[in-house]
């Protein structure tokens, strides 16, 4: 819950940031920004689905200087896209309109300290916090999304996300398609009353589970349809859900062929990685290069969620798919479990459509040939972390601890600029769970996943190349992950169900100078 006090010191810091954001101080002097933007987080309405508007909150944008085109609008409820180029300096205003604290996080990016839109920074109604910073980051598929402590999952879920996409001058040379043959899709699940109200938590359960809606909207509408060429396109997938995980496959069964995972494009020596399917946990992101046109023009292709056994607590015990093999779907009679399965369903795992793409009937273009981008050299491996993961009395833990606003513990301080292999494990138990770990400020590789712990129907869909931002660790697995943070200060890592998160299953993390006092 957010306390008087912490208001009172968000205001505080606001009031402060506002005139001098001390980081910044000297880089605002040195250099003006390529590009000043600013984002109101405000209450309107938007059009979701017929009958009737849905009253939600949205970012609204503006480019103060700069590219006219640095903003794309959106079609419903989602922030405008935010379009960067690498090596630009940024200059973003922040306005909260709101009716409680906010902050922006750019998620994926690796920004100053000041700029990353830690909880700390929030700003309270009529608030404003200004962020600086020079896009580092690789070409990708990036997101905004608020990240006030206790309040993030319902600020997401009510419309609060938006895209950002970095581009960088190479990808034309590299054969990727540009606009107009690419295409985001923001993927959020939400359910919406008879009068089209959006449904938020609903249920003690949705805390543990997180919140899961009944209908896939894709880029804010439902029964989203995308007519496309018959040609290559290169498709941007965004799971932007607060809890559930989507196993992404074609409906007609081709594979997905994965040119970028999390924070940019897989290396020339990964290359294409070809899946059945594709797990996309909460904010993680990949991009596939789909050619249309190997499919008969005029025809019809969904993209759709298939179904798995998952790894929620609500699935084991309601039986999956109307199958009666659940404790409860045992215990209470078949229409009883219906009933359940209608209130609370769909659970995690169930089939979902997601979208349908009509293929045009031109003639087919040839593509071009990819040509990804060499892998950068890998940091020397100096220093170990370890992190047990743990879910009980219905919270997740971290090494056993919970949020503080401004606690950081010696493990869990990170060398800059030098290689950490940071361990995760997933305890087993009776209320393990899968969660989609997140770490700000960085993009780390996987080094390393045990074997046979992930679900044998979800295994052939993970996608542990390339570099990563969010990471999804399924009960009973150890993750290795090699990252080596380049920002000084104090970050954070956290579970990305944005209720786990909610519930202070996340941490700071330190990116500093100082070898870190961790185990080894
Ligand atoms: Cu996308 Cu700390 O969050
Ligand atoms: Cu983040
Ligand atoms: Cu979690």
């Amino acid at each position: 819950m957010w306390t008087r006090r912490d208001v009172l010191q968000a205001l505080a810091a606001a009031a402060g940031l506002a005139a001098v954001p001390w980081p910044l101080r000297t880089a605002r002097a040195a250099t003006a920004p390529d590009l000043v933007l600013r984002l109101t987080a405000a209450p309107d309405t938007a059009r979701i689905r017929p009958g009737g508007e849905t009253a939600v909150l949205r970012y609204t944008g503006q480019v103060l200087r700069g590219r006219a085109d640095a903003l794309r609008p959106s079609a419903s409820y989602l922030g405008p896209t935010l379009e960067l180029r690498r090596g630009e300096r940024v200059r973003i205003e922040f306005r909260n309109r709101l009716a409680d604290p906010s902050i922006i996080h750019w998620h994926g990016m690796i920004v100053p300290e000041a700029a990353d839109g830690h909880p700390r920074f929030a700003v309270g109604p009529g608030g404003e916090y200004v962020y600086e910073f020079t896009v580092e980051n690789r070409a990708g598929t990036y997101l905004y999304h608020p990240h006030p402590h206790g309040l993030t999952g319902a600020q997401v879920y009510h419309g609060l996300a938006g895209l950002l996409i970095v581009r960088e001058a190479q990808e034309r040379a590299w054969g990727l398609p540009g606009l107009p043959h690419e295409l985001a899709l923001v993927i959020q699940d939400r359910r919406l009353a008879g009068d089209n109200r959006l449904e938020f938590k609903r249920m003690m359960m949705d805390d543990m589970n997180g919140v899961l809606g009944d209908t896939v909207l894709v880029n804010g509408v439902a029964d989203a349809v995308f007519r496309v060429s018959p040609r290559s396109w290169r498709l941007r997938l965004v799971n932007a859900s607060n809890a559930r995980i989507y196993k992404l496959a074609w409906s007609d069964g081709r594979p997905m062929r994965v040119i970028a995972t999390g924070t940019g494009l897989l290396s020339a020596a990964e290359g294409i990685q070809t899946r059945p399917y594709v797990v996309l946990a909460p904010f993680e992101r990949i991009e596939l290069l789909e050619d249309f046109g190997t499919r008969r023009p005029g025809s019809e292709v969904a993209l759709v969620s298939r179904e798995f056994a998952g790894p929620g607590m609500m699935d084991g015990m309601m039986g999956r798919g109307g199958s009666s093999g659940g404790m409860m779907g045992g215990m209470m009679g078949r229409g009883m479990e219906g009933m359940m399965r209608g209130m609370m369903g769909p659970g995690q795992g169930e089939e979902l459509p997601v979208a349908r793409f009509d293929v045009g009937t031109q003639a087919r273009a040839a593509g071009e040939e990819l040509r990804l981008p060499p892998a950068p050299r890998p940091p020397r491996e100096g220093h170990e972390l370890h992190t047990r993961l743990a879910f009980r009395h219905m919270r997740g833990f971290l090494d056993g601890r919970r949020f503080e606003m401004e606690a950081v513990a010696d493990d869990e301080r990170l060398p800059l600029d030098e290689g950490t292999v940071w361990t995760f494990a997933n305890d087993g138990g009776p209320m393990s769970m899968a969660h989609p770990m997140h770490i700000h400020g960085v993009r780390f590789r996987i080094l390393e996943r045990s074997t046979g712990d992930a679900p044998a129907d979800l295994r052939d869909g993970l996608v542990d190349a390339g570099f990563k931002d969010t990471f999804l660790i399924f009960p009973g697995e150890r993750v290795r992950l090699l990252v080596a943070p380049t920002e000084p200060g104090l970050f954070m890592y956290h579970c990305h169900n944005l209720e786990h998160e909610d519930g202070g299953m996340m941490r700071n993390c330190r990116f500093d100078a100082r070898s870190p006092a961790g185990r080894t």
